[in-house]
């Protein structure tokens, strides 16, 4: 019946599109949405279906979806076809990703064209440009508070800067990844302006309240993000006499999806920057879409609804386009972002996986695996055709975002474990070698996260600092063993800029009274292009750096095992300090990597046995894809040197 009820509908939306619309070839249009409208229909009716102007809606997000296909530059129709026909295309071993800040690596995007080589030197193939659309000049939450949504901040340039700049990543097949910020606005934004000013219309854009009544019944569960700058998660606005859900800093309006009109604002925008050449779009802060009295206000069921509506609608104008899912939340969680289910990705086709980063974080400062091991069993698997963005470091804080459960599994108390590895990271702790800073420390909880540069997290500040050669050595090690797991876990490694020559933490922030109350400010650096220089020059920091992961990315390109067609299989080595798992070629099932990585600042071993399941790997065989030579074997022992890794193959 609601497969009629659609298709009537759809004949009726098609007959009433406006002229113009129909002037134009919508074959592949039509088609597409053809395919996908019931589910589109179902979405939509499940979401708004109770409103009385429930058609009119549905129609103008048609209509928006047919006046962005018009719009979509033929380049980008070209390639939708070809990633139709390809559709696993991006789980392909090949892709290796940076996320980066335009002005702090490059300037302008003008100036990020003449970087290009930079990546290619790299192995980077994949470039993810924090966000660049308007936003105010102080309180900007770094991009993350937008105020024009299809503008390009004049600081990096403009439109036609960022079409030329993905015109050339595309002849070199690098792909484009761009944000969308769809949870929130700026308080500059002109919805938001039109609000305070008293239009109805746009207040209902936003979750707005006369009273504290409703805000205070939504505070009794809902977490804070920034305890420190910006308490609670609402803020009362001046000059409206109303109290505004504001879940991030105050100056960030929560947008409100049980309206559909923003539903499709937000649609529309997500496929003009499809339009202007992304290839990816990462959907920033994604749990928490959909608000509800008595819940966290985190992964709601509505809120999957929306991103599934997003996907489908996506699938009509834009079908190329992958979008990754910034939801930094439990790993039960997590894996839902690519929708339940399926086998397709029916959400988001990539996601952070923040489990893995937290984890691998967790080994570094117990120098032991048992978290990693124990953790990682509670992350899902992920669809056949879905992936995972491994990361070490990004632009954010780390959250210490795993089970408590699996801390006990491990072994330990979660509350002390917990502040053992604050206190580490900040260099609070006896012995550690850490510089981090603590970040969103609430005072009703005790919750903290860490900020700092992966260098500086490691210990190489301060190595350098106390010029010990030793500690130079262990953390240049640990930086390379964090990116042989994220380079072969199976997904997209995702490097973060600055990473790849030992950036080590930014102090400037602090004189900068816009930034100096938030220490992810630390981790934001200008890159330093003549350190960057020394790459070449033999047996600097930054060159044993750069031409490990360099080596890294290009092996990883040749091996078929690495490519994200199934889940990892965990190898419990019995060894506390060793982290082990296998990577199976889908095609031929004896083509396996299997990878080792030694957390302990001393040698490991394990009986090789133990690892390879008897017999299907031949260990008189095996050899490192990485360094390309024989593992170090003792009798039947593999051993693991300090820090390192093997990505062990049988020939
Ligand atoms: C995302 C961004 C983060 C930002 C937040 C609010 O989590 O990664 O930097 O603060 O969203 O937009
Ligand atoms: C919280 C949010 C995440 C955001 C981060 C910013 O962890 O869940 O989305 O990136 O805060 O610090």
């Amino acid at each position: 019946m609601y497969e009629q009820v659609s298709h009537s509908l759809l004949n009726e939306i098609l007959v009433k599109l406006k002229p113009d619309i129909k002037a134009e070839d919508l074959r592949y249009f039509y088609i597409r949405l053809g395919a996908n409208f019931y589910a589109i229909y179902s979405l939509f009716h499940l979401l708004y279906g109770h409103r009385d102007d429930f058609k009119q809606q549905a129609q103008r997000l048609v209509e928006t979806m047919a006046r962005q296909y018009i719009a979509r530059p033929d380049q980008y129709k070209q390639k939708d076809i070809e990633r139709e026909k390809d559709h696993n295309w991006f789980l392909h071993q090949q892709w290796t990703g940076m996320a980066l800040y335009c002005d702090g690596f490059a300037g302008k995007l003008k100036n990020l064209k003449d970087r290009v080589a930079y990546f290619q030197d790299l192995g980077v193939n994949m470039v993810h440009i924090l966000p660049i659309m308007s936003c105010p000049r102080g309180s900007s939450d770094g991009g993350y508070a937008v105020s024009d949504f299809r503008k390009v901040d004049e600081r990096f340039g403009d439109l036609e800067d960022l079409d030329q700049l993905a015109t050339e990543l595309g002849k070199r097949d690098i792909l484009l990844t761009l944000d969308v910020v769809l949870n929130h606005t700026s308080n500059e934004h002109e919805w938001a302006q039109k609000a305070v000013a008293g239009d109805e219309r746009y207040q209902d854009y936003y979750y707005m309240f006369p009273s504290r009544e409703v805000p205070d019944m939504f505070e009794q569960t809902m977490p804070e993000i920034f305890p420190e700058t910006a308490p609670g998660n609402f803020t009362r606005v001046e000059g409206m006499d109303k109290w505004v859900m504001t879940v991030f800093k105050n100056y960030q309006w929560d947008l409100n999806y049980s309206n559909p009109a923003v539903f499709i604002e937000m649609m529309d925008i997500i496929l003009f920057w499809a339009n202007h050449g992304a290839d990816i779009l990462r959907l920033d802060a994604v749990a928490f879409l959909w608000k509800k009295i008595g819940t966290t206000c985190q992964n709601e069921r509505e809120a999957h609804l929306i991103l599934q509506l997003m996907k489908d609608c996506c699938q009509v104008t834009a079908p190329g386009v992958l979008f990754i899912a910034e939801a930094i939340v439990a790993p039960v969680e997590v894996a839902k972002y690519f929708g339940e289910d399926a086998i397709n990705a029916k959400e988001c086709e990539i996601a952070y996986n923040a489990t893995f980063m937290a984890l691998l974080w967790d080994a570094v400062a117990t120098r032991n695996a048992q978290l990693l091991n124990q953790g990682l069993k509670s992350l899902p698997d992920k669809l056949e055709r879905a992936t995972w963005l491994n990361y070490i470091r990004c632009h954010d804080d780390i959250g210490l975002g795993f089970d408590d459960n699996d801390i006990r599994l491990a072994g330990y108390d979660p509350i002390p474990h917990r502040r053992f590895l604050i206190d580490y990271f900040t260099g609070q702790f006896e012995g550690s070698v850490a510089r981090g800073k603590p970040f969103g420390h609430s005072a009703s909880t005790g919750d903290a996260r860490i900020s700092g540069s992966l260098a500086s997290l490691v210990g190489l500040e301060d190595a350098i600092e106390k010029g010990d050669p030793e500690q130079i050595e262990d953390a240049i090690k640990i930086i390379i063993l964090l990116h042989g797991m994220i380079m072969s876990f199976g997904g997209i490694p995702l490097l973060y800029y600055g990473d790849e020559i030992g950036t080590t933490n930014d102090y400037k922030y602090v004189k900068d009274e816009r930034k100096s109350g938030d220490t992810r400010w630390m981790h934001r650096p200008t890159f330093d292009w003549e350190k960057a220089e020394l790459r070449n020059k033999p047996n600097t920091i930054e060159n044993r750096i750069f031409q490990a992961l360099k080596k890294m990315i290009a092996v990883r390109r040749e091996v078929a095992a690495f490519a994200d067609f199934n889940n990892r299989e965990l190898r419990d080595s019995g060894n506390p300090h060793l982290f082990a798992f296998c990577r199976v070629n889908p095609s031929y099932v004896s083509d396996r990597v299997l990878v080792v990585g030694n957390f302990d600042k001393h040698p490991q071993h394990v009986e090789i046995e133990k690892l390879t399941q008897a017999g299907s790997m031949q260990h008189c065989q095996l050899h490192d894809l990485y360094s390309g030579e024989k593992p170090v074997m003792f009798k039947n022992a593999l051993v693991v040197p300090p820090y390192r890794f093997y990505w062990l193959h049988a020939r």
